[in-house]
């Protein structure tokens, strides 16, 4: 059972990158954790950092050929402007949570908008790098099933 951890562009940065919006935790340290907190919840964590667009569309591809059973996406700024990342999503029946560790909401209009929060199952906005624990609990919730 493995499920898919996908940065987008910049991401790879973490830790570096504005830390007063992103934090102070490196991209390893943070796939490191979530490892763990997949492997106590029965999963394996397979993690994907790229800056290109086509490379992020190809492991969306990948993930459901490979029999992968979800994947936690941020997208990164495609978020806003994908529409390609977007079809991508669409055309995989796997579920997709989205995360952003920014709350972009408080910040420049062009982030207000997601154009692949849609086709996901879920998206989760603002708690800085927990989010991640969190979509990777609610993905885990969502392939169990449970309704509460
Ligand atoms: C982000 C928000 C995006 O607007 C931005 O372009 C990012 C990171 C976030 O996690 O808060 O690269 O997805």
């Amino acid at each position: 059972h493995k499920l898919l951890l996908l940065n987008g562009p910049n991401l790879n940065r973490l830790g570096k990158r504005e830390p007063e919006i992103y934090g102070n935790t490196t991209l390893t340290d943070l796939e490191d954790r979530l490892r763990t907190l997949s492997k106590d919840e029965g999963f394996e964590l397979e993690c994907f950092q790229s800056n290109h667009e086509g490379e992020i569309i190809d492991r969306i591809h990948d993930a459901e050929d490979n029999g992968l059973k979800g994947i936690i996406l941020n997208p990164g700024a495609f978020t806003h402007y994908s529409y390609a990342i977007r079809d991508a999503i669409s055309a995989v029946s796997l579920p997709v949570i989205e995360i952003h560790i920014s709350n972009v909401h408080q910040r420049e209009a062009f982030r207000h908008h997601s154009v692949t929060a849609g086709v996901t199952i879920g998206q989760i906005v603002g708690f800085g790098l927990f989010g991640y624990e969190l979509a990777i609990r609610a993905l885990v919730h969502y392939l169990r099933g449970e309704d509460t």
